[in-house]
């Protein structure tokens, strides 16, 4: 019987994570949480996200009792990890700005972090600044439609239609001549090859998807592939409306099982 491992993020951000992860560890099985009734988190206050996210979670550990979560989620992970870890008795591992990755590799001291307003306003993601970028200058970006964006529309819209959106993101981090750009938001990744085409090549960009992967594989127990053969990994939303097709499609396209809402 295998071990579950739980992704969670507020829309379908968390899915180019949950792929990576189940690349370097397919023995496990995934259950992925998309919190349709709460998106968007990155406009929400601090107390209300951690409300959210505390009660999901606790549902989610009651029905699966996995052995991992992944809070797939900088927008969640930079306010509530400290708390869920405090309350549940299980590993977490959190997605947050890969800020020292970034710092590391700066050779102008210049970084660009792209993620929602909650994060980038945060006291945590000054302190990640604080004790990792020192003598670095960050310049901050957030854009609450670029998430609907993603969240909605992405994959019904063309190339031409996609770079538009992103176009004043870039404008920006281009101008404060930043020599890298960390991907801060989980939806952002959708955006990866789109950012590479219209930077010059000068500039890398960063997400935390190696951290985390890291991270997560230090707790978790490898085993045969065979121990999946009772495992559906699945895809659970917490609202269902007109929003459902969207959901399942992303279910169908990351090969999870679409499994409705998550019971309360
Ligand atoms: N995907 C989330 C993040 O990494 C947040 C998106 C949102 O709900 O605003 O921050």
């Amino acid at each position: 019987m295998s071990k579950t491992a739980g992704f969670f993020d507020s829309g379908i951000g968390g899915l180019p994570y949950l792929k990576y992860m189940r690349e370097k560890a397919p023995y496990y099985c995934y259950k992925y949480i998309a919190d349709s009734e709460n998106f968007p988190y990155g406009v929400k206050s601090r107390d209300a996200i951690l409300d959210i996210v505390l009660d999901i979670i606790g549902r989610f550990i009651k029905q699966e009792n996995p052995s991992i979560i992944v809070i797939a989620c900088n927008t969640a992970s930079v306010i509530a990890l400290e708390k869920l870890r405090n309350t549940y008795d299980i590993p977490f591992v959190g997605v947050v700005p890969a800020i020292k990755p970034a710092a590391n590799i700066s050779k102008k001291r210049r970084i660009g972090l792209f993620a929602t307003n909650r994060t980038v306003n945060d006291a945590y993601t000054e302190n990640l600044i604080s004790s990792y970028a020192n003598g670095c200058e960050v310049f901050r970006y957030a854009d609450p439609d670029i998430v609907s964006f993603i969240e909605t529309s992405f994959f019904d819209s063309d190339e031409n239609t996609i770079m538009n959106s992103v176009r004043p993101a870039v404008d920006y981090f281009i101008d404060k001549k930043v020599d890298n750009i960390i991907l801060g938001c989980t939806h952002f990744l959708y955006l990866d090859k789109y950012f590479r085409k219209m930077i010059p090549s000068s500039i890398s960009i960063i997400d935390s998807r190696e951290g985390v992967s890291n991270q997560a594989l230090k707790v978790m127990d490898s085993a045969p592939e065979t121990d999946r053969e009772n495992c559906s990994d699945s895809f659970f939303v917490t609202s269902e409306d007109d929003s459902a097709e969207n959901y399942r499609f992303f279910s169908d396209y990351f090969n999870l099982k679409y499994s409705g809402k998550l019971p309360k």
